[in-house]
């Protein structure tokens, strides 16, 4: 029997990369990829060495993407790609690439009739705090910068197509882990290896997400049954203890407790998020906030009768830490 095809856009990406290697090792389906032309060309060459057929291009140009739904007999589109982190300033670009290129993949998604088109969306369209912990998929919307507004919008345009037929899914995943990780828990394991992060007094509870879980999630909603909510907040199986992951991370490297005076008074987080904030660095006035405060979720089973067992964080990290102390 011939596979189905799926289309996925930022495979070369670090979300994007997992969900590519799990639908290769699944091997249900052919694969269709569009790939940045030299951009990220380590990651495209490493595509290339699978079953995975690339098309060089950008996901937001129309032509494109049109071009590539007469060629390939698309039934699932996973839409991954995004211009992601909080640069200020940039409000242009992620209407250009966020939203409308968002726009552009569902107008040929329902004009070709596919199965179901998954959007990656993010829980940073509650806030980079929510408004109330743990937030799940009924806590009111509450972008706070140019990115998450251009997530928000993208998610109201699903909805929109979704009004004129087509099958959406939007996954909200937390701020996600693993290998190949360049984000958030990349700087934390960098600033913690070198004593260079101070805590907040407070015990801030977080709340991260296995990548390859998330790969796992993506895979599974591309054939199961949606009956009520088609929007889904993804996270590990629990909150953890900032200071507690930063005791994780210092003891696999330096078996012992990180350094408890590396403590300060809330305030001092609060303060630098406004220097940040006035500079116009969103990135640090961001990582203030989600270093001092609470940000946790309730992640939402798939109501198809098959829960996830949604990863155990300490676990997780920790296999991730020592894979990552190994590969050096
Ligand atoms: N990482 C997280 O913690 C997290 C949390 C919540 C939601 N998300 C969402 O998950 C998705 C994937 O994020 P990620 O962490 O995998 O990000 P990433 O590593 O930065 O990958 C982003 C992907 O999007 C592509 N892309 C970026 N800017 C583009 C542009 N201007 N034109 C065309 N393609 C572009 C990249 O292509 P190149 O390789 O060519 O640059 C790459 O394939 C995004 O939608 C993001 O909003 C991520």
């Amino acid at each position: 029997m011939n596979k189905e095809c799926v289309f996925i856009t930022g495979a070369t990406g670090f979300i994007g990369s997992h969900i590519a290697e799990k639908l290769i090792e699944q091997n249900i389906y052919n694969i269709v990829a569009i790939v940045r032309e030299d951009v990220n060309y380590k990651n495209t060459e490493q595509l290339k060495t699978k079953e995975v057929i690339l098309v060089k291009g950008e996901f937001h140009n129309k032509k494109t993407v049109l071009d590539i739904f007469e060629k390939f007999p698309i039934a699932y589109v996973i839409h991954c790609a995004a211009l992601r982190g909080t640069g200020a300033g940039l409000q242009h670009l992620y209407e250009q690439v966020n939203v409308k290129g968002t726009q552009i993949l569902l107008e040929a998604s329902l004009e070709h009739r596919i199965k179901r088109f998954i959007f990656c969306s993010s829980v940073g369209v509650l806030g980079t705090i929510p408004q109330k912990v743990p937030a799940d998929i009924d806590t009111v919307l509450a972008p706070d910068n140019d990115y998450h507004n251009s997530k928000a919008k993208a998610e109201q345009t699903v909805q929109e197509f979704v009004k004129k037929g087509l099958d959406a899914v939007i996954i909200r995943p937390t701020i996600t882990y693993g290998k190949n990780d360049n984000g958030f828990s990349s700087i934390l394991i960098k600033l913690i290896r070198r004593r260079m992060l101070v805590l907040p007094s407070h015990d801030t509870k977080i709340h991260l997400l296995d990548v390859e879980k998330l790969a796992e999630v993506f895979s599974f909603f591309l054939s199961a049954d949606i009956k009520k909510s088609n929007v889904f907040v993804i996270a590990d199986k629990q909150s953890i203890i900032l200071s507690r992951l930063a005791d994780l991370i210092y003891f696999n490297f330096y078996k012992k407790k990180y350094p408890r005076m590396l403590k300060i008074p809330d305030i001092c987080f609060s303060v630098a998020n406004l220097i940040f904030k006035f500079i116009k660095n969103e990135k640090w006035s961001v990582r203030m906030q989600l270093l001092s405060k609470d940000w946790y979720y309730l992640p939402t089973q798939p109501d198809s009768g098959n829960n996830f067992e949604f990863s155990d964080t300490e676990k997780k990290f920790t296999a991730y830490l020592e894979a990552i102390t190994d590969e050096k």
